[in-house]
């Protein structure tokens, strides 16, 4: 592949490579010197045109370590503000000969329009309800983390029961996560209120649940996504108490879980809303910050692979 647009791409042995590939990263980023040269002379530009704190951050932060010249075009900030088209961006991007661009933008699909108009590799950082491609392989990789630490740990997560709480219809993370959780061998579980459950869901291999404590019984693993206001379109969504009543995560409906179950969430957070503080922070359980962790090395890992062609380097699984 010459662009990373989303998981659905991907075979498995490919997901696992990637994962893989980050292991050295993660170490090197436990360092005081975190530098490698690897990508030296190189010109990686993040172009997000929604906002972003860890996506963002992450890519700016796994270029630079890596060596690369790192740009960043915010929209808000940029000639799309007066009325250059996407197409058009495209163009003056690849005309400034970028060595890979990672995009972020509102609207499904506009990551592979872009891709199929530069000549260089197109990250996806988020499209539209769609695919966030790195997120569900950050997420995978900090869930290995996890239970490796545990002891617990296989090649894959097979036998695993995951539950992604919250509002699927919006979430290009639901999506990404149900579609690497499962090449990897997870049950998936998704849960959400009936206005904001997609149709289909079954069609896809996920048991659809709009009960959250029946979701949650015995499930491995907890993934609590925000209400995405911004996308909504009229659908009936309760107030956030009526939402925290029926949907929040609580220390004490966690307690339906299956034993030491991990607590995920990709962030930004809604603390009081779909997670409480005590359970977003809960020691040995909530993997949250890791999640953050494992995203500078996934994206240290995505770039280096997606260049190996412009750097003449052998090697995509
Ligand atoms: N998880 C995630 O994509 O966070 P940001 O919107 O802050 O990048």
């Amino acid at each position: 592949h010459r662009d990373l647009l989303g998981i659905a791409q991907l075979e498995r042995h490919e997901i696992l490579y990637v994962l893989d590939q980050a292991e050295p990263w993660i170490d090197l980023n436990r360092q005081s010197s975190k530098h490698a040269d690897l990508l030296s002379g190189l010109t990686i530009i993040n172009a997000f045109f929604e906002n972003s704190t860890r996506t963002l951050l992450s890519f700016e932060i796994a270029g630079k370590r890596l060596g690369a010249d790192v740009v960043n075009m915010h929209a808000a900030q940029s000639s799309v503000k007066k009325g250059e088209t996407l197409i058009d961006t495209a163009i003056t991007l690849n005309a400034m000969r970028a060595d890979a661009i990672v995009i972020r933008h509102a609207s499904s699909g506009a990551t592979q329009l872009i891709a199929s108009k530069v000549d260089c590799p197109v990250l996806n950082a988020g499209d539209g309800q769609h695919e966030h491609p790195t997120q569900a392989l950050l997420d995978a990789l900090a869930l290995r983390h996890a239970l490796r630490e545990r002891g617990e740990a296989a090649e894959d997560f097979t036998g695993l029961t995951v539950t992604i709480c919250g509002d699927i219809l919006h979430s290009r993370v639901a999506r990404s996560n149900l579609l690497c959780l499962q090449a990897l061998g997870a049950t998936v579980r998704l849960c959400a209120p009936p206005a904001l459950m997609p149709a289909g869901v079954e069609a896809l291999g996920a048991q659809p649940f709009h009960d959250f404590d029946a979701a949650l019984a015995g499930s491995d693993v907890v993934m609590m996504l925000r209400l995405q206001t911004e996308r909504m379109q009229g659908q009936f969504i309760p107030s956030p108490r009526e939402y925290h009543h029926l949907y929040g995560l609580t220390k004490e409906r966690l307690k339906g879980a299956a034993p030491d179950a991990l607590v995920m969430h990709p962030g930004p957070m809604n603390r009081g809303v779909e997670i409480d503080s005590d359970v977003a922070d809960l020691i040995d359980r909530s993997i949250i910050t890791r999640q953050v962790e494992m995203g500078v090395a996934i994206r240290m890992a995505c770039l280096d692979i997606l260049t190996r062609r412009a750097r003449q380097v052998e090697g995509w699984a």
